[in-house]
């Protein structure tokens, strides 16, 4: 299996917004920056037991709910403290109505 499973429905997600999904046993946040650009990471911040989906997407970084470190969308690193490892990306796209992660 090449790693792409079916994340739900693409209207999940609004702009400036994220999505937690659990697939495979591992949780991922999809998130849409202001333009509507997809990008995935895993789920759980680098620097503690939190769910990033649970954070706020600003400008084109997540910011994590619990000390407000955060990370850039685009490549995955950490752009604030306490944040300093970066996040692991995962290809993500929309095909139609749908939203498709890689999780591989
Ligand atoms: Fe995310 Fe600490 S758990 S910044």
């Amino acid at each position: 299996h090449d790693g792409w499973v079916c994340a739900g429905n693409a209207d999940q997600i609004q702009n400036a917004d994220v999505l937690r999904i659990d697939a495979a046993g591992h949780t991922y946040a999809i998130y849409r920056n202001q333009a509507g650009d997809l990008f995935a990471t895993e789920g759980i911040c680098t620097h503690g037991n939190a769910h990033l989906a649970e954070g706020l997407v600003i400008g084109d970084e997540i910011e994590c709910p619990k000390h407000n470190g955060r990370f850039a969308l685009s490549d995955g690193h950490a752009t604030r403290a306490p944040a300093c490892v970066a996040l692991e990306r995962y290809p993500v796209e929309q095909r139609g109505e749908k939203l498709w992660l890689n999780t591989a």
